[in-house]
């Protein structure tokens, strides 16, 4: 075991786990409110007036209920799970937890902190939305006893700044990636119901759909602010998408288990979330990662190596261990500046930002 799947077996484990930052583990963040408050929708005022409507529909207000069988259903299946599934699927739960609840609370920070009405409207929205998923994520937890003390979470976890740019990039990144991976785990368990291991799967294609809207009103933001998307800017759209990228790929293959259980390989599933990702991001960024140049593929697989081998070395403690972190660290964050240099796909933006979830 190592450090970024330490065993949540009570619930000191798990609220342990949730308040505890490490380079792979979901933050909180704060931010410039003044820089917030002075953004400008007007650019992309029909689009945004159309996008808000939809919040204000609020499709899926019934939808965070649990229905009669599912306390059952989840209590059956749990029975049939092996240890180190059941470990994984914990560790999921609490990590998605806490990247939902760490949406809810910037965006309620955001909302408490500025006047201007349609960045208040939206982050009132979207921190709705964060509640109910943190919420029905907690349930979950609740059955096996493993309840996160939110309240608690707020106060004590560490808050990262991030200047407002680096939040649209980081959020509306890890809110459409966000939707593709719980889509694309909703249609293979739409195919295969019979590997579906626990009914909060069955949530996932509504839920991801509010994941969606949210990118969608950073992509507005974005577009209505285009200086954002321009010059040295776009250097740091390399460098979040990589982020986001080879964050979610060394997160997976450190707990191959989950996927596996799905029917899912780590490695395909990734590249799946990869394209779809891609493929959405177009509405907005002016350049794209090239996901099937051979260097991206290689180089992941190599950092995924140097995680696992600066984990061991942490696990092993004493000098020698920590020296060990300490050279796969840096080892690993050669490769990813190697990776940072492998050339981008330029994209034209589309004449309005829009999209569906089709997938
Ligand atoms: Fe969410
Ligand atoms: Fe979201």
């Amino acid at each position: 075991m190592n450090n970024t799947t330490t065993e949540i077996n009570s619930v000191a484990d798990a609220n342990h786990k949730a308040v505890t930052n490490t380079i792979f583990s979901p933050r909180f963040y704060t931010t410039d409110f003044e820089a917030m408050d002075k953004l400008n929708i007007e650019p992309v005022r029909a689009e945004w007036d159309a996008m808000m409507a939809e919040y204000e529909g609020d499709n899926n207000h019934d939808h965070f209920q649990r229905d009669a069988t599912f306390a059952d259903e989840a209590r059956d299946l749990a029975s049939k799970m092996s240890p180190e599934l059941r470990q994984e699927f914990l560790d999921f739960l609490v990590s998605s937890l806490t990247s939902e609840f760490s949406g809810c609370v910037l965006y309620n920070e955001i909302k408490r902190n500025v006047t201007n009405p349609d960045i208040k409207q939206l982050m009132e929205y979207m921190a709705r939305d964060e509640s109910r998923h943190a919420g029905f994520i907690n349930s979950s937890l609740k059955d096996y006893g493993l309840g996160i003390d939110l309240g608690d979470l707020k106060r004590t976890k560490k808050y990262t700044f991030f200047k407002p740019k680096y939040i649209f990039y980081a959020t509306y990144l890890s809110e459409k990636i966000g939707y593709a991976r719980y889509i694309r785990i909703f249609r293979q368990l739409e195919k295969h119901p019979e590997k579906r291991f626990h009914p909060i799967f069955r949530w996932f294609q509504r839920w991801c759909n509010d994941e969606f809207r949210h990118g969608e009103s950073f992509a507005l933001i974005m577009r209505a602010n285009s200086n954002l998307l321009r010059g040295a800017n776009v250097l740091w759209i390399r460098f979040f998408l990589l982020a986001v990228y080879a964050t979610m790929y060394v997160r997976d293959h450190t707990r191959p288990e989950l996927k596996q259980a799905m029917g899912l390989e780590p490695t395909e599933y990734d590249f799946d979330v990869f394209r779809i990702t891609n493929e959405i991001t177009r509405q907005v960024f002016p350049v794209l990662l090239d996901i099937d140049h051979p260097a991206f593929r290689a180089n992941l697989d190599r950092l995924f190596t140097c995680s696992q081998r600066a984990d061991e070395g942490l696990a092993a403690g004493g000098v020698l261990g920590y020296a060990r972190k300490a050279l796969w660290s840096v080892a690993g964050a050669a490769i990813f500046a190697r990776m940072f240099f492998i050339p981008v796909i330029s994209n034209r933006l589309p004449d309005t930002a829009r999209m569906v979830p089709a997938w």
